[in-house]
């Protein structure tokens, strides 16, 4: 049987939140340092910020940027790190075993957004976190809204988003739970801040979505909020609840596969916050957007250890688990409220710098297809063909959720742009497909290939990159062996 995929432009699933795209910028290896901050540096602008990453960040689109960990901000005072830079103590760093000089902070990061444009995101400790929103977003005459103005900056930042720890559950963690004191812990903080600042969004930390952990916290924190401070958008004190997931491995198809679990984990957790609001009594929120999924990639430490900075080297196919990372988050668009690639520079990340410019690593380029083009509503899409039936990675995706060889997702923008994203996974075979329930005419046709699954493009090589053509629109077309197409017509 000819493989066959079938889309309705008008069959509009849920708006997508642009916040799908977020990044992720830790104090740890060359992100911040050498990463999007490097004085002295001719690349740099007169901040110290590097010019050509701001330019990568603005052609991305992103959003929201997440900062500034991460396990890093388990140990982490924020008032280390405002006021003059000579001032400012060089203390040891205890999540990557190393020295903060902390010369970047809470003021040069905002600062950063402000000219990148995009949104903070900051995750916190408890210990630190009144003080730091206060500084941040009060208009006040208080201690630390002057503070703020006596380091230069007289209007408040207004940073909407913050999360209530981050992998407080982890071993690894300075400040390691169990969930019972953190349920109760966060929610006592989530209390106050919202008491100082009601216009905030707090993110409780959640672990992979399927854990007895996630089934806790938000049975206790996703609450009816009796101080009425939840704002227009929830009646809970909590605003999403965040999960993360790594997903590796070094046989192709299993890697490519992988990413698969998360969309099962997100189908999971929504599961778990409707239990949580019904059994508590929350009225539900619309959009129904609750998951934070604020750390994803594909990421193996055991290749790329944290202590040493995280560098990945990525082959194309970690591109095209990227690619179905991505694919996930559009077909769960209607639970996803936000997201954020881990990480976006130099650790764990598609943009590498080196003193003389970027590299764009492979997994730069379907993350640049999806975040220029893939935004709007999700459109219902059915995919008919060949299933991947060995071992994945985990094992329990056999069984719980499918594995076509060609993994897609569809959206119509605004303008009534209809744009079709396809993976085939398959190492040897292309797949003749035809598209139905669809007029596709003058089709742009993207693709990301390269010559084999292993290839990379780092010390100097560009294997991978995007290569574009116009298709008629008739017949079949043809999904090469291990790539990515996004086809990409107006709506007629
Ligand atoms: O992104 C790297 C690390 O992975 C983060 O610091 C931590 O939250 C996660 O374990």
């Amino acid at each position: 049987e000819t493989p066959s995929i079938s889309l309705n432009p008008s069959h509009k699933l849920s708006k997508i939140n642009d916040n799908i795209y977020g990044g992720f910028t830790e104090h740890m290896g060359r992100c911040i340092y050498g990463g999007i901050y490097d004085p002295g540096n001719e690349l740099s602008d007169e901040n110290g910020f590097r010019k050509d990453v701001i330019e990568a960040f603005k052609e991305l689109r992103v959003p929201v940027v997440r900062y500034p960990g991460g396990n890093f901000v388990a140990t982490y005072h924020w008032l280390d790190g405002v006021g003059p830079k000579h001032k400012r103590p060089r203390r040891p760093e205890l999540a990557w075993i190393g020295v903060e000089s902390n010369e970047f902070g809470t003021d040069e990061f905002l600062k950063w957004c402000e000219v990148v444009g995009t949104e903070p995101y900051f995750a916190l400790n408890f210990g630190t976190a009144l003080a730091w929103v206060e500084y941040c977003n009060s208009s006040k005459d208080t201690y630390y809204a002057n503070l703020r103005r006596e380091n230069g900056r007289e209007k408040p930042y207004n940073v909407k988003y913050w999360a209530l720890g981050n992998e407080m559950w982890g071993p690894w963690q300075v400040g390691q739970m169990t969930k019972e004191d953190y349920a109760k812990q966060a929610y006592q903080w989530a209390k106050a801040l919202k008491l100082l600042d009601p216009s905030i969004e707090l993110i409780l930390c959640g672990e992979t979505g399927f854990s007895s952990w996630d089934t806790y916290v938000l049975k206790e924190c996703i609450k009816f909020d009796l101080h009425g401070l939840g704002g227009s958008n929830t009646a809970s004190l909590i605003s999403m609840h965040s999960i993360h997931i790594y997903t590796a491995s070094e046989s192709h198809l299993p890697n490519t596969t992988a990413p698969r679990a998360a969309e099962r984990a997100i189908e999971i957790t929504a599961g778990l916050i409707d239990l949580a609001r019904i059994e508590n009594k929350v009225p539900p929120t619309v959009p129904r957007q609750t998951i934070c999924f604020d750390e994803w990639n594909v990421w193996d430490p055991t290749r790329a250890p944290g202590e040493d900075g995280a560098e990945e080297r990525y082959t194309l196919s970690d591109a095209l688990a990227v690619s179905v990372w991505l694919n996930v988050f559009i077909r769960q668009s209607q639970h996803v409220g936000m997201a954020n690639i881990a990480q976006s520079v130099n650790v764990i990340s598609p943009l590498m710098t080196t003193k003389t410019g970027l590299v764009k690593q492979t997994t730069w380029w379907p993350l640049l297809l999806f975040s220029k083009y893939m935004r709007g509503h999700t459109l219902s899409v059915h995919v008919a063909c060949g299933e991947y039936e060995g071992a994945t990675e985990p094992a329990w995706i056999r069984g719980t959720i499918e594995t076509p060889f060609l993994d897609a997702s569809a959206t119509i923008d605004d303008s009534g742009w209809v744009s079709l994203a396809v993976v085939n996974i398959h190492e040897t075979s292309a797949f003749e497909t035809r598209l139905e329930g669809m007029r596709a005419e003058d089709v742009v046709v993207y693709t990301v290939t390269g010559a084999n699954v292993k290839v990379v493009n780092m010390d100097g090589q560009q294997e991978v990159g995007i290569h574009e053509r116009n298709w008629d629109g008739k017949g079949t077309i043809s999904f090469p062996k291990h790539s990515l197409t996004m086809l990409r017509w107006r709506r007629t």
